[in-house]
């Protein structure tokens, strides 16, 4: 129920008046929709939903919403893996999925101008046509929103070479809780103005202010790549490997890991078992290299596969046509979804140097054994980013709410004494703000609590979000 005193009617009758009745939703199944996103099993259902189309409307449907103290909570495609857009205290959503316009592709100047409900992979290929690259990658990349990457600050496969998305924010137009509408910086490569607020809201998680405009850093299109997947008897050797492709002073453009039950699961959810998985196997490494002379990159491969061949592999496996090379990507993409496929599961997103990835998958099958929970990992190996999907399977009912958070509380802070943290890239939203106080002080966690008063002093806009307490 609304907290504020004006009655429900008056605020439909308001917005409806901005939106137009077909942007003001109260049937179930857009209540139902915009209660959940794909952390976990979590629902929250709001009371409304709304569909802007223009800064103009966001800045006065938050106006609005700040006057009347109504909690309202933005929303993209709803891909987040923390819950970082659920409704935790019902009220609105704020649904962005209609400022889906790509506004100018500068090719001059390398830059993409969008607003934020464009589905990336939508803007790689516009880019792309004008042989320029936007490299994030998330595995979400068919359905998330640039919006949605922009507040998580999200990564995906490339990220080892090319970074994550603050990599390539130069700008933001975004709307405060009271309704104004600023530019956080310039549509410049270098910036030495004042604070970053840009930055500030790169992976604010829609806490701060609602992003409206981005303005994006390109690059020249790569025109080649290469594939390959290597097979290990180990899964701690994998780990070890990664580290050594980069000593050796290789550059690749993605390596990706993936144990057995990883692979097994994404075969299974696509049901497609073309690629052969022998029995004492135990994990994959799945590499990329990129760039536009193919007789370098045949050097470069090879130069990689000349360092694994020190581990204990298996027989590797080129991926020389475009079709095996989608087929293996597509494999790794659905990885994510395919391990929480049978089971209740809760999905970590641990990161540290990545010379550490054998240590922290140690850390993780130890702990499992020791609390008793099954854990399926993959994951950006080159970047340090492993993804632990737990899964419940039959663990009791008891230790999976009363247990497991103390399992994942030595996790993180194993992760933590390995210089590390508790997200790479899915961010802090509702289900990690619990273990907050093992990546901050309390001094930086109050400075945190003051940043969000100054922004959103009435704690309106996406409340209950990465602070404890
Ligand atoms: C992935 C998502 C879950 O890497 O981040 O598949
Ligand atoms: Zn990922």
């Amino acid at each position: 129920m609304f907290t504020s005193d004006i009655r429900e009617q008056e605020i439909l009758d308001y917005f409806k008046a901005i939106l137009g009745v077909e942007r003001v939703l109260t049937d179930r199944e857009s209540l139902q929709q915009a209660g959940s996103d794909h952390t976990e099993d979590l629902v929250f259902l709001p009371e409304i939903v709304l569909q802007a189309q223009t800064t103009e409307e966001v800045s006065r449907i938050l106006a609005y919403c700040n006057e009347h103290r109504l909690v309202i909570t933005p929303r993209g495609a709803g891909t987040g893996l923390s819950g970082g857009c659920l409704p935790v205290q019902g009220s609105i959503v704020l649904d962005m999925r209609r400022m889906n316009q790509i506004l100018e592709i500068d090719s001059e100047n390398f830059q993409v101008t969008v607003e934020p409900g464009v589905i990336t992979e939508v803007l790689q290929n516009a880019v792309q046509e004008h042989g320029l690259f936007y490299p994030v990658d998330p595995a979400s990349k068919g359905s998330c929103f640039i919006g949605g990457n922009v507040a998580e600050n999200s990564g995906g496969a490339r990220a080892l070479k090319y970074g994550v998305v603050k990599d390539y924010v130069l700008n933001l137009e975004i709307v405060l809780p009271d309704g104004s509408v600023m530019w956080t910086g310039a549509n410049t490569l270098k910036n030495a103005t004042g604070y970053n607020l840009t930055q500030l809201i790169v992976g604010s998680e829609g806490t701060l202010a609602v992003i409206t405009k981005i303005v994006l850093k390109l690059l020249p299109q790569p025109t080649k790549d290469l594939l390959i997947l290597v097979p290990f008897y180990s899964a701690e050797e994998a780990c070890r490997a990664v580290n050594k492709v980069f000593l050796a002073g290789y550059d690749p453009s993605a390596l990706e890991f993936m144990e057995r039950d990883a692979i097994l699961a994404a075969q299974k959810f696509i049901d497609d078992y073309s690629i052969p998985v022998p029995e004492e196997i135990q994990a994959h490494l799945l590499i990329e290299v990129n760039g536009n002379e193919e007789t370098y990159l045949m050097q470069e491969i090879e130069g990689i596969v000349q360092v694994l061949e020190q581990f204990n592999t298996g027989e590797v496996l080129f991926a020389d046509n475009q079709n095996d090379k989608d087929k293996l990507w597509r494999l790794r993409r659905v990885t994510g979804e395919a391990a929480k496929g049978s089971s209740v599961y809760k999905e970590e997103d641990t990161v540290v140097p990545r010379a550490k990835l054998p240590q922290l998958l140690a850390k993780v099958k130890a702990l499992g054994k020791e609390y008793g929970f099954d854990s399926i990992c993959y994951g950006h190996a080159g970047d340090g980013n492993l993804h632990v999907n737990i899964v419940k399977n039959n663990m009791p009912e008891d230790a999976w709410h009363n247990e497991l958070p103390k399992a994942i509380r030595e996790l993180f802070l194993y992760t933590k004494s390995l210089g590390g943290t508790l997200s790479g890239e899915h961010g802090i939203g509702y289900v990690q703000k619990q273990y907050m106080d093992i990546a901050f002080s309390a001094v930086a966690l109050e400075l945190m609590r003051q940043i969000k008063k100054v922004f959103d002093p009435n704690d309106i806009l996406n409340p209950g979000k990465i602070l404890p307490g």
